[in-house]
Order: C-alpha cells, then structure tokens, then sequence
C-alpha cells in the first residue's frame, strides 16, 4: 500500500539506480525539514506533508534493505532496548569549568589571562551555560558513529541509540568533505514548553512527572530503552571540540561554533565576541536580563578566551581549563524543609495553601513561603509537613514546591487537611466538583483578607499604579476599618493616615498625591482594577478598546461579550455576573464621582483592528520610542508583541545594537522596520 503511494508520487521508477536516489533525495528532504524544525525553529513544511515523505522513505527501505544506513533518517525511531550502556573512555578528557560567582572573580579571572598571555586585552566568546546534560558526539566521516555522556570526565555511557532518536542532532554532517573525526562536545536539554508539554502527558498517562527541564532532559538519555527516549523532545547546543582529525583546526572558539553551525550542528544563537572584563560583565547583565524569556533553562553564562592558540598557551589547572570559566546566577532551586501548610485567602476567596519553609537562600533571596497552588497539586506531588522539598524560585516568579525528595521523608510527617472554614471570616469553604480551586464562600463584605487581597490589587503597578499603598499599609486600613472598598481610599485624610504604624506626615501626603495622580486613567486599567474575575491585563485591554467606553460594557450581553476576540462563554458569564452585581456598579459609580476619570474612546466593535493578527518582535533601542511605548502602540492597533524571531513574526522593529533578533529575522526574510517606518506603518493603519 505504502509502495502504491510511492508509485503514485514518483516517475515511471525501474531500475535500482532511481530507488537509491530517491531515498537519497528523500532523506536529505527529511533532515533539512528536521533541522529547520528543530534548529532554526522555523518550520518548512505541515507535519502531515513531512509523514508523507517519511512513509515513503520507510516503504521504500522495507522493501530495499540494502537502503538503510545508520544516517538514514527512519533510524531515529529508536532500537531495541538494552541491558546496560557500554563504557566509553573518552579519546580528549571532557572536563569541567569553575565557576565565578560575583563581579569580583571575572576581573580575577580575566586579569589571571591577561597575565598569562602578556596581552593588555583578552578577547572572549561569552556563550550560555545551558542546564541539561553535557555529550560527546563523534563523527567519523561525516557520519555519527557513537555518542557518550561525560560519565567522570575520564569515561563515559555509550548513549548513541538514545542520542539517534535526537533530532536536532544531524545523523550525517551537511558538508561535502567532512573530517575524517570530528567530536562535538554541547549540552543534550529540554525546553521548557515541551518539558511542560511532556510532563501533561505524562500526568495523563498517571506516569511519573519530571521536578524540571534538566532532569527530564537527564532522565530520558539515561533511558535503556531507545524507544522511549524518542518519544522525549530533546534538544541539543554545541559548546565545544574533542578530537579533530582531517582538516585545520579553527582559529577561533566563535569561528569553531560557525563551522559547526555550517555542518548543521544545533549551536545556540546568543552568545558575542566581547573584550576584556568589561565585557564580559556587560554579557552577564544582557543574558540577566532575558534569562526569565529565553525558551530553556541556563545556570549561568561561560565565558571562554576566544583565540584557540591563546587557550592552549594558557592550559589547565587539574580539572579545569585556565583559559575558561562560567560565571554562575545564584541557583534557583534548593533543598528545604516544609515546617507547616497554611492557607491564604486571594480577591476571589481562592484559597491557596502555602508551605511555610525552613529559611532558604534561593533565586538571590530568602525565601520563607512557597505555594503549593490547591489541594490537587500537593496530592499529586505528595507533599507532607515535615519533607524536605525541592523550592524553586525563577526571576520574578512566586517561590514553588517542586517536589518532596522521598528518601528524606521522616516518619512522622503529616498529611495536609484542607480546612472546612475560612481562617479569616469563618465561612464555609466550598469547591465545586468540577473545579480545582477551593473557595472562600464570604465574599468581600465579610471576608477581611478578600478586601484586602482586592485593594492590594486595585493598587498594583499594572491597576491603578497608587505608590507607596504598600501591603502593610493596606492590611493596616482594612484591620483598622478605615477602608472597606477602593472607593473609600479616595476618602481618606491625612490624620487618619498619618496615625498608622511607620507613616509621618510625609509619607501620608505622598500617599494622598498618588490616589489623587491614579485618578486620571485608562478604561483599561479601571477594568483590570476591578478585579473581575478572569478578566486580567489584557483581556482588559481587549474590552476597553472593544467597546471604547464603560456604558456600552456595562449593557453588553453575554453574547455580544463573547464577540470580543479571546472572550469565551466562562469569561463572558464573568464579566456579566459582575456587571449585573449592584455592589459592584455601585462601587464604580463611586469610584467615578470620587473623580476617576479616563478619555472613552470610539467603541470598535467588529471593526477589525488595522494590526489584528500581526506579530511583532522588539529588538535593539529604539531612537525615541521606549520599548514599553512601542509594545503599547502595538497593542493598542490590535497586534501582538512576541520575545522571539519565528517564522510567524510578520515584522521585526530593530533599533540600535540589535542582536541575534535582527540576524534571524534577515535570514527568515522577514520584514525590518526602523522607528520611522514603525511610526509610519501605524499611521497608515
Ligand atoms: S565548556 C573545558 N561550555 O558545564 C570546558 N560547558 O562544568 C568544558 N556546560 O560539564 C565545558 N554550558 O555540561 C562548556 N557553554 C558551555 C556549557 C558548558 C553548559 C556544562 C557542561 C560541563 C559543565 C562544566
């Protein structure tokens, strides 16, 4: 049947030459869709068309066996299993790095260079120092022959049928005269989106989730049986070289991880050319800056002397390398112990249990509690009182209970009961069968900690923006009965203020001017601050430049609602529910005669929005516009601002010093914008 569809899609085929080519084209179609799926992250064809030339190279190979090579692409479905890895000893030592943990041991390190080459000035390749799980790859004519983990440096696991199944990683180099060996030395690691993804089927399956990206990653390469690991979305960057034997060896460690790219290899895109010590730190700082957007967990960056003539000259020091050193972000996990689980009451009455923990330095700071999101999650994660548990704490990023460590489970530790009553108001708590969420059923005229969870909300940066109504203060207003609803933020006096803990009359009054500056806002905001529930940030956004003004909100119906793009029937019934709450209009009404006030717009309705659909990628500064500014812009004509370069960015806006966005979005043929072009774009629109 498979050979019919090959008949079908071929010329008139007879003799053995014919078949070999078409295998041939077939592959090498095959592995430029994979590589431009999985490397360049811009994916050439739909899957079902690459299934098709699949197929047809199976079918072709069953039926001509000479046909299969270890390079084929078919070879990537993994083998049988085994019954242990073989020992590699590895032909150049894989050796480790040291690390620098501060500002100080860069300036070390490179003076340390400086001095051993007699050079005023070292030049570097700063690369990422990516978070997985550190491979040998041999190539011996062009082919890969045998893949193997670091193991002790020394020796290593026989890992080439896991590492086959991989597909970023080229089976056969892309070059016509390929060294007689090759070693390419990279990370094999997840990305998140996948790890997330792989981790819901897993869940689904009732099989064991991974704790993160690195253990996945590990875990699926250390698999016996093949097969398994091909149904795991590894990925793979190069960092470095084994043994070369056959051609010139580069010049340069930035030159080296060209060539690789040139041969096909997966090397990661963000990674510069910087002088001295000073650069390097400004490196450290960009990457620190974008490490919560990038798409895969790194622990750090590694900056390398760029001159392989230079490296050598500087040699080793036992283990590691003097002309190398990574520089470390402070770890985001760490080990604790959870001393108690309590609850918290959100805007909503969401009730949230929270692990109290053992102080524990992670992320850059200390960090005492950790959610554990609802009952469900702690179930399924077992956490108990008395474990010690992975926490994790990424960027900005509330601090989470990964997972329990079993070994270091105690004998008497407790089980987590969900109360049946509010801690704060002493309602019942209700969970509706089909939610996961439990709730607090008071409702925010008796529970205190929704008032203020609601107020803390109607304060916050992206809400209303009032300054210095801090938490404390707010829980001070509401404990004191000073402040019930936001409304009545805009009645309060300067004694009544200025007589609560820590506030002077300084402080009052500045909290004075800023409820009185948050009173000129957008429709936006106003929406977002209310607190409604389902409706954030940009559904907000949505709304208010939907319907242009509150009025013709407030009268929308649950299916006009829902005629609003990315408004479905749960969050339409939300809006409306609120909408049809006369506490809430009562609430707006007096929010509005306390003096918030907004220009109301033209409502767009259906009008489509001249950008809707569009994305966009931000890169570089740009000459006037701030980045939040032009995002806003954006947003506003309809369009969408996304972190990265793909092939479905319809326009990259670049400015000054723009990076690997702009290089990307040149070979993608995407098209470039300046501000002016930008602006003009908009103004046509
Ligand atoms: S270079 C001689 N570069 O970090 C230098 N290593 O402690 C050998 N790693 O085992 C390593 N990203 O698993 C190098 N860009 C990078 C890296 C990197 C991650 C890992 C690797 C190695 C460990 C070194």
């Amino acid at each position: 049947m498979q050979q019919d569809l090959f008949a079908a899609n071929t010329r008139e085929q007879a003799d053995h030459t014919d078949w070999r080519e078409r295998a041939a084209w077939l592959a090498t179609e095959i592995n430029r869709h994979n590589h431009a799926y999985y490397v360049l992250d811009a994916p050439t064809i739909p899957d079902a068309e690459y299934d098709r030339l699949f197929g047809e190279l199976l079918a072709l190979e069953a039926a001509h066996s000479e046909l299969v090579t270890p390079a084929s692409p078919t070879q990537r479905v993994g083998a049988a299993p085994l019954a242990e890895f073989a020992q590699i000893t590895h032909s150049v030592p894989m050796l480790s790095l040291a690390n620098a943990f501060g500002d100080d041991d860069v300036i070390a390190f490179d003076r340390r260079a400086g001095e051993g080459l007699q050079l005023e000035l070292v030049e570097y390749n700063a690369e990422l120092k990516f978070d997985g799980l550190a491979i040998n790859l041999r190539y011996e004519d062009g082919i890969l022959m045998q893949a193997a983990t670091r193991g002790d440096g020394e020796t290593g696991e026989d890992v080439t049928a896991n590492i086959r199944t991989v597909r970023a990683i080229p089976l056969r180099l892309s070059t016509a005269h390929p060294p007689k060996v090759l070693e390419v030395r990279g990370e094999v690691l997840m990305f998140r989106a996948d790890f997330d993804r792989m981790n819901a089927r897993q869940r689904e399956a009732g099989q064991k989730e991974f704790a993160n990206p690195r253990n996945a990653a590990a875990g699926s390469l250390r698999q016996l049986d093949p097969r398994i690991t091909a149904q795991r979305p590894l990925r793979f960057f190069a960092y470095g070289i084994g043994a070369l034997e056959g051609v010139d060896t580069p010049q340069t460690h930035a030159g080296m991880l060209d060539w690789f790219a040139s041969l096909g290899i997966p090397v990661c895109s963000e990674r510069a050319v910087v002088p001295g010590a000073e650069g390097l730190l400004e490196f450290f700082r960009q990457i620190g800056a974008k490490r919560d957007r990038l798409p895969y967990d790194i622990d750090g960056v590694v900056y390398k002397v760029n001159s392989l003539a230079q490296q050598q000259a500087l040699g080793f020091v036992t283990r590691a390398p003097r002309f190398a050193i990574a520089h470390k972000f402070p770890a985001q996990e760490a080990l604790t112990v959870v001393q108690d689980i309590e609850v918290q009451v959100g805007r909503t009455g969401a009730i949230t249990p929270v692990a109290r923990l053992a102080p524990v330095f992670v992320g850059g700071v200390t960090v005492t509690n950790a959610t554990l999101h609802n009952e469900d999650e702690i179930r399924r994660k077992d956490i108990r009182i008395g474990d010690t548990v992975i926490v994790r704490r990424a960027g900005d990023v509330i601090p989470e209970v990964v997972a329990h460590v079993p070994e270091m489970r105690p004998q008497d530790a407790r089980e987590f009961s969900m109360p049946s009553v509010c801690p704060v108001c002493g309602s019942p708590i209700v969970k509706p069968e089909d939610e996961a969420i439990a709730r607090c059923s008071g409702g925010w005229v008796r529970c205190a900690a929704q008032r203020k969870a609601g107020l803390q909300h109607f304060a916050s940066r992206k809400a209303m923006d009032i300054e210095g109504l801090g938490d404390q203060l707010i829980e001070q207003l509401v404990d004191k009965n000073l402040v019930a609803t936001a409304a009545d933020l805009y009645r309060l006096e300067l004694p009544a203020l200025a007589g609560l803990d820590r506030m002077a009359d300084k402080s009052a009054q500045n909290v004075l001017n800023a409820l009185e500056q948050s009173k000129s806002t957008t429709l936006a905001r106003f929406l977002y601050s209310l607190g409604i529930r389902h409706v954030g940030e940009s559904t907000a956004k949505t709304l208010a430049s939907h319907f242009g003004r509150l009025e013709a909100l407030t009268k929308a119906t649950v299916e006009e609602l829902q005629t609003v793009p990315d408004v479905g029937p749960v969050v339409a019934q939300s809006i409306r529910q609120y909408l049809s709450d006369p506490l809430s209009l009562s609430m707006i009404e007096q929010l509005r005669s306390a003096g918030i006030v907004w220009a109301e717009g033209e409502p767009v309705f259906a009008s489509p929005q001249p950008l809707q659909g569009k994305t966009f990628v931000l890169t570089g500064a740009l000459p006037t516009l701030t980045r939040e500014h032009a995002t806003e812009m954006i947003e506003t004509a309809g369009g969408k601002v996304a972190g990265s370069v793909s092939k479905k960015t319809h326009f990259v806006v670049s400015g000054h010093e723009a990076g690997s966005k702009l290089a990307k979005a040149q070979a993608l043929g995407i098209t470039i914008l300046d501000e002016a072009a930008f602006l003009e774009l908009l103004k046509q629109s």
